[in-house]
């Protein structure tokens, strides 16, 4: 078997805390490997994985006059800030175009962060063509229907929303949740065909005020994980994002501190290595959403476990939303 060895390079390290909640079988794999996986922080963060197995030799980079020839692998997880402005149902097509074109020239392309925009149904097109073709900010939608097409009166399927050029769709939302009745079984049929038909998903996940107050955030978050991601590859989860987005704090004002959030942040990564594997774990973006502000956004970025941010009512101002895209595109930079 390869002999494989981790070197980090560069920088602050994220690690994740042994006692949040792994259960026994991801213990048991980090009891294994020696320790708890280290998470790299920023894009030019690297892990040299060194390969050295005679088994892997015809792979090998370099040749070797000995019979022991070594294979080196570089892996670069890289997870850049996501800022994600969820409209609700906020803004008519007209609005909306102008909208775009007023926060495209408030805020310049940059390549430290990766910024979308969720218009409710009726704008997709209008942003879209205000973007134009080969726009830096990507369109995502705010719901999706898991069949194709067919009798299912008011839904929008995932290829309809990937022909008006949709990349991203947000799936599981509270308010979906709460005020539709949605339920981790539907939610992971939406998942799933969003994944068939080239759609990012954004899962959110999230407890209410009694859930945290009777302490039960983390088997709350825990369980809508399970529920909605079962049965997905590691391969499926390379293109998932997952959004803490705890209920009493969308809409209220009242944001997580960032220390609420990282805690549950680590332990949602935690869950993605017991479930899957560490590599899944350490590339998956986990953002924070619920009364995300210009005030608040640079202090949830500070920290390593948050990767960008879901943002309601400050996504629907030019000037807040610049703010906190250029924000996320300068702390990590
Ligand atoms: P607010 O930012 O308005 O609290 O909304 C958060 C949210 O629900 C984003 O999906």
């Amino acid at each position: 078997m390869p002999d494989i060895q981790r070197f980090a390079c560069l920088g602050k390290q994220d690690t994740i805390p042994q006692d949040s909640g792994a259960g026994k079988a991801g213990r048991a794999r980090r009891a294994k490997r020696g320790g708890n996986p280290i998470y790299p922080r920023r894009a030019f963060l690297a892990f040299l994985v060194l390969h050295a197995s005679q088994s892997i030799n015809a792979g090998g980079i370099f040749q070797h006059p000995a019979t022991f020839i070594p294979s080196i692998t570089i892996e670069i997880p890289v997870r850049r800030p996501l800022i994600i402005g969820n409209w609700k149902m906020n803004k008519t097509a007209s609005e909306a175009a102008a909208f775009i074109q007023d926060l495209r020239e408030r805020v310049p392309a940059s390549p430290n962060a990766d910024v979308v925009v969720a218009p409710p149904f009726t704008a997709l097109e209008s942003v879209r063509n205000a973007l134009g073709p080969s726009s830096w900010i990507s369109l995502g939608a705010q719901n999706v229907h898991w069949e194709t097409h067919g009798a299912f009166t008011g839904e929008v399927s995932a290829p309809m929303l990937r022909d008006l050029g949709c990349r991203y769709v947000i799936v599981g939302h509270s308010e979906r949740r709460t005020l539709f009745g949605e339920r981790d079984e539907s939610i992971l049929k939406k998942v799933r065909a969003a994944l068939r038909h080239g759609l990012s998903p954004i899962l959110c996940v999230g407890e209410s005020l009694a859930e945290r107050e009777s302490g039960r955030t983390e088997s709350v978050v825990t369980a809508q994980l399970d529920g909605s991601l079962a049965g997905l590859t590691p391969q499926d989860l390379a293109t998932v994002t997952i959004a803490y987005e705890p209920v009493w704090a969308i809409g209220t004002g009242r944001a997580a501190t960032t220390e609420q959030a990282v805690t549950v942040h680590r332990s949602i990564r935690l869950f993605i290595e017991t479930g899957w594997d560490s590599k899944t774990a350490s590339t998956i973006r986990i953002l924070y959403g619920g009364s995300v502000t210009p005030q608040n956004i640079e202090s949830l970025l500070a920290s390593d476990a948050i990767d960008g941010a879901l943002v309601g009512g400050a996504c629907l101002n030019t000037d807040s939303f610049a703010t906190i895209i250029s924000v996320a595109q300068t702390q990590r930079d």
